[in-house]
This record gives structure tokens, C-alpha cells and sequence, in this order.
């Protein structure tokens, strides 16, 4: 299967990368800047993406021939409260967790032929009827965003015979929650890895936690 996914350099897209590779798929990374342990991986790396840049991404595009898999991972998190949070900030993170994954996917559409899937790595902390805890206002709202945005396009891709699912990672330990979780990357991307290859057309548009249980909206 040839894989193309964002932010592959670090944190989880960089164990999903590796996860790929080992069951012997072709993986396509694309993002800003390459890390070491990127580099020592067999995939092919294109640099110089920004999931905001929408020529940055069609420049990727032009370099990739086909695609199985697409999976949306970038993602970005600026902490906040009700006291503290700041517009621009939530701003910040709408653009990346929320228009990001759109612009990836139209910039790919012409490579999503019929039994292709896209995984949009959100969080459930996008589910509204999961929210017990309230704060992180940003993060919160552009990852609901995500979720909506990814279930339209699960349900105008169905048609073409393309699934499209939402993820949730789990608490992962990652450069993102500095280090705190209940799992590593490889255990996140090992549950990621098994629902990406068993869900298909008959699941699209649902929402999954990486330990396999379906989550609410
Ligand atoms: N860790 C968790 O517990 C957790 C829980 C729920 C959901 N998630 C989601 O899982 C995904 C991966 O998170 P992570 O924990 O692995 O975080 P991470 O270690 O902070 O990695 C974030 C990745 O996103 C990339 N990125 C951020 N903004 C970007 C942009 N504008 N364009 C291109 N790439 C960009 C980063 O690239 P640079 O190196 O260039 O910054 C990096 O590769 C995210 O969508 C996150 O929201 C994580």
C-alpha cells in the first residue's frame, strides 16, 4: 500500500511511519523539516510542507503518483483556560487542526481513486458529548471542526469508494503534551495501524479510539 502522511518527523506520525514501513508499505512523509530519526527510515521525505500552505502541499502532490492511504496527522496544541485563552491562538489552531486536514485532502483529491481511505488524526477531545473537563478552548473547538469537516467528507466520498475515518490517538507521551500520557507512540500508532487496514467502506465517517472502541461526537 503507498501511505502519504503530514508530520512524520516526530511524535506519533513518525511511529506510524515506522509501523508502515515494518509491514512492508511505501511511506511518503510530508512536512516542514526532517528529523534524524526520519531520516534513518527507508521513506521518501518531502520537506517544505506546511498543512497551512496550500501551494505547499500541491507541490507535494506533483511529486507523489498515487496514493492508498492518506492520513492526516500534523496537528498542533496551545494550552489554554477560560481566563487565559486568546483568540489567536484559537485562530492559530483552526488553521492547522481544522483546515488542514481539508487542504490536504483536496490538494490529494485527484489520487483518492475508488478503495482509497483517509485517516484524520483528530482527538476526543473534539467530542462535545465527551467533554467533562471544559477549558482548552482552541484545541477543543478546531478539533470539533476537524471532526465535522471529516465526517462531510466521509459522507461526498461514499460514493466514490473512498472511507474516510477519524482517530483519536490516545494519551500519547509526544513533544505535544510535554512528555505526559498513558502510551508511547508505538503502542498509539500499533492501534491506529490495525483500524487504518480493518475499517472500510461500511465505517466511514465513524470516529475511533486507538485502543479500538468507537468513540462519540
Ligand atoms: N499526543 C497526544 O496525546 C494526542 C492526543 C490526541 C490527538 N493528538 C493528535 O495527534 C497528532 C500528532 O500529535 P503528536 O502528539 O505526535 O504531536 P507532536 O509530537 O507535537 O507532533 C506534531 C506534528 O505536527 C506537525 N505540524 C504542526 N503544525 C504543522 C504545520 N502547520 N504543517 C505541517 N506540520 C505541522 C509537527 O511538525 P514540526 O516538527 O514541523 O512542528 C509535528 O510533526 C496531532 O494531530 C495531535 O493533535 C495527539
Amino acid at each position: 500500500m503507498k501511505v502519504v502522511l503530514t508530520g512524520g518527523n516526530r511524535g506519533i506520525g513518525l511511529a506510524l511511519t515506522q509501523k508502515f514501513l515494518k509491514e512492508g508499505h511505501e511511506v511518503t512523509v510530508l512536512c516542514r523539516q526532517s528529523s534524524p530519526e526520519l531520516s534513518e527510515t527507508q521513506a521518501t521525505v518531502i520537506e517544505g510542507v506546511d498543512v497551512t500552505n496550500e501551494a505547499s502541499l500541491q507541490s507535494a502532490v506533483d511529486r507523489v503518483k498515487e496514493c492508498d492511504l492518506l492520513i492526516s496527522n500534523a496537528g498542533v496544541l496551545i494550552g489554554d483556560s477560560y481566563e487565559s485563552f486568546r483568540f489567536e491562538d484559537l485562530q492559530k489552531q483552526i488553521e492547522v487542526n481544522t483546515f488542514g486536514p481539508l487542504k490536504l485532502v483536496r490538494a490529494f483529491d485527484a489520487l483518492l481513486k475508488k478503495g482509497a481511505k483517509v485517516g484524520v488524526i483528530t482527538s476526543r477531545m473534539g467530542s462535545i458529548s465527551d467533554n467533562t473537563s471544559g477549558g482548552q478552548y482552541g484545541y477543543r473547538l478546531s478539533k470539533a471542526g476537524a471532526n465535522a469537516v471529516t465526517k462531510s467528507l466521509a459522507e461526498d466520498f461514499k460514493d466514490r469508494g473512498v472511507t474516510v475515518l477519524v482517530l483519536h490517538p490516545g494519551y500519547v507521551k509526544t513533544e505535544m503534551t510535554g512528555g505526559r500520557g498513558l502510551i508511547d507512540t508505538n503502542e498509539s500508532a500499533e492501534g491506529l495501524f490495525k483500524i487504518l487496514m480493518e475499517k472500510g467502506l461500511d465505517q466511514t465517517g465513524t470516529f475511533w479510539h486507538t485502543n479500538g472502541e468507537e468513540l462519540p461526537w
